[in-house]
């Protein structure tokens, strides 16, 4: 029956459907208008910490800003050079720029967040000028909206919210914005994953380690909070940041998969548009040779004498052994005596174009420190990683390269051993899982990058709704702004339902066993009755 209705049907659908396809052809179609109402505006962009891999990507977002006629002013440690890449871009200091060895932290250590207490004191002592110079920078530039680097950077979001102005939060840590129970990072002292843990480990991690953190930095929070109270400064407080919108740039793909509230967006990896080319020597060394390792371990980390000998050794050996048949090795914080005396060794001053060299398809394999923007770059040009860690967020990207990437493996900086890193380096040229990994994080990655302009739609949006200034009341965003916030931990969860119901099934429970009771005595009384009659 229906299917002969159907058959009946069906011309008569399709002639209807014609009918609209030529009746929309007849008419010219006008456009539906995309523009947006600008005026420009002002934005502070800040980072305490300052340094390539904190500024590159909030200037890389602040670029598309500054295109669209908006004011952005960059306030941060030490001059940032690069800037010169910004045209447009204004710079105030917030005085030297502090260096890893300057912050004495140990970097040969296990680095965790133990390592980083000496940092945070540092930081901490220094809250008080840190604010003013935010405050006086502004004011004086009547800034209406700040972005600010989540690290180390409480002064640029208290300023914020003490001026009643929307701030945006950036960072490359998921785990800081919007925690998670089965997450946690090697920076706690966990895996980046608690998903198959035993209850021991998970015990662990979600509570011995938050509480030894928390001895950690207790005293120091207890501080700084007395140093807003001096200064008449309102805190927010909170397990995250106060911030209006988190912006994180990093990917899910590369980031386990989590639920996210609407007003944390990862919009990662921001990447710039253009990158310097490789230099005419760089270019005839690749072109020459098929299989090129790339070596680099960032701008700020390196390694000890001893480990530095055995990575060239086996380097030596990768060539030997004709799994590669050339070796980049980009030296910016190793100089030539951070190797053994007994090697003779060309320093290496010249500045290494490294997304070119990745881009290259003779490019074969990264061996890399596994920082952020490393690891990006190596993700969006598909090339696979061998990762040694040295502290920071660098163990957890190793992680997530590994478990949810899958297009690395990853050494241990205390235990290096030739062999190991010979057989890793050849498993990582030869496996067809790691291949087909990097071809689908090179697409993910390259979809993921035009987010950036997501990410600078999100913060004019910020903008214009918070222009008015009605609008910077409890209302503010509130679009944005899941009930569960507003909730409580326990409501938002239904605990005190649950709890209800803990209170009810006994009292049912209860109840049954009271009516078995009854009804068993009777019928035993009604039969000894009916026995007595
Ligand atoms: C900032 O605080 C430190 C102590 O934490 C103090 O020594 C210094 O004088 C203060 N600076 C200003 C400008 O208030
Ligand atoms: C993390 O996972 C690895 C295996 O992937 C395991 O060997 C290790 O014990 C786990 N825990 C920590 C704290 O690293
Ligand atoms: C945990 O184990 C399950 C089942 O073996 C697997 O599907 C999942 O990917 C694992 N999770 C992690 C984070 O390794
Ligand atoms: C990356 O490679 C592509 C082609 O493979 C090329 O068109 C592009 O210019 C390269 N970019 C850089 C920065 O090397």
């Amino acid at each position: 029956m229906i299917n002969k209705n159907l058959v009946f049907l069906l011309p008569i659908l399709v002639l209807l459907l014609n009918q609209v396809h030529v009746n929309a052809v007849a008419q010219d179609y006008v456009p539906r208008n995309i523009d947006i109402e600008r005026s420009p505006k002002n934005i502070l962009v800040g980072s305490y910490v300052g340094g390539r891999s904190h500024l590159k990507p909030m200037l890389d977002v602040a670029t598309i800003l500054i295109e669209r006629g908006h004011n952005v002013i960059l306030l941060t440690a030490g001059k940032y050079e690069p800037s010169s890449e910004y045209p447009g871009l204004k710079q105030i200091t917030l005085g030297p720029k502090m260096t890893v060895k300057q912050v004495k932290m140990d970097i040969y250590k296990d680095f965790d967040y133990r390592t980083m207490v000496p940092f945070m004191e540092f930081t901490t002592a220094a809250y008080n000028v840190t604010y003013e110079k935010f405050k006086n920078a502004a004011k004086e530039n009547n800034i209406d909206l700040f972005i600010c680097d989540v690290l180390a950077n409480k002064p640029c979001i208290d300023v914020a919210n003490n001026l009643n102005k929307p701030v945006v939060g950036f960072t490359l840590s998921m785990q800081m914005m919007d925690p998670k129970p089965y997450n946690s990072d090697p920076m706690y002292g966990c895996n980046i994953s608690l998903e198959n843990e035993s209850i021991f480990e998970r015990f662990r991690c979600a509570l011995i380690q938050p509480l030894k953190i928390a001895y950690a930095y207790g005293p120091l929070m207890c501080k700084l909070n007395d140093i807003r109270d001096q200064m008449n400064i309102k805190s927010v407080s909170g397990t995250v940041p106060k911030v209006s919108l988190a912006l994180i740039d990093t990917f899910f793909g590369f980031e386990l998969p989590q639920s996210l509230a609407p007003n944390v967006q990862e919009i990662g990896p921001v990447l710039s548009e253009e990158y310097p080319p490789l230099t005419p020597e760089f270019s005839d060394f690749i072109n020459g040779h098929k299989r090129v390792l790339y070596v680099a371990f960032g701008t700020n980390f390196y390694a000890s004498i001893e480990n530095n000998n055995k990575i060239l050794q086996s380097l030596v050996e990768a060539i030997n052994n004709k799994m590669v048949d050339g070796v980049v090795w980009a030296l910016s914080q190793t100089s030539k005596d951070d190797f053994s005396p007994t090697l003779s060794f060309t320093d290496g001053t010249q500045f290494a174009p490294q997304f070119a060299v990745l881009n290259h398809t003779n490019t074969k394999l990264f061996f890399s420190h596994g920082g952020a923007e490393s690891t990006h770059e190596s993700l969006y040009t598909g090339t696979p990683m061998l990762v040694l860690p040295f502290g920071g967020d660098q163990m957890g990207n190793a992680q997530k390269l590994i478990k949810s990437a899958g297009i690395a493996l990853s050494i241990n900086k205390n235990s290096l051993d030739v062999k190991d890193i010979l057989n890793k380096i050849d498993f990582l040229l030869k496996d067809e899982h790691i291949k087909k990994n990097s071809k689908r994080m090179k697409y993910l990655a390259r979809i993921n990058s035009n987010r950036k302009y997501r990410a600078a739609d999100l913060i004019e949006y910020m903008l214009y709704s918070s222009g008015l200034n009605e609008y910077l009341d409890d209302d503010f965003l509130k679009e944005w702004i899941p009930a569960e916030s507003r909730m409580g931990f326990i409501k938002a969860n239904n605990l005190d339902i649950y709890g209800v119901l803990l209170i009810i099934i006994p009292a049912l429970i209860g109840i049954a066993f009271k009516l078995i009771k009854y009804t068993t005595s009777n019928s035993l009384s009604n039969r000894k009755k009916s026995k007595q009659a």
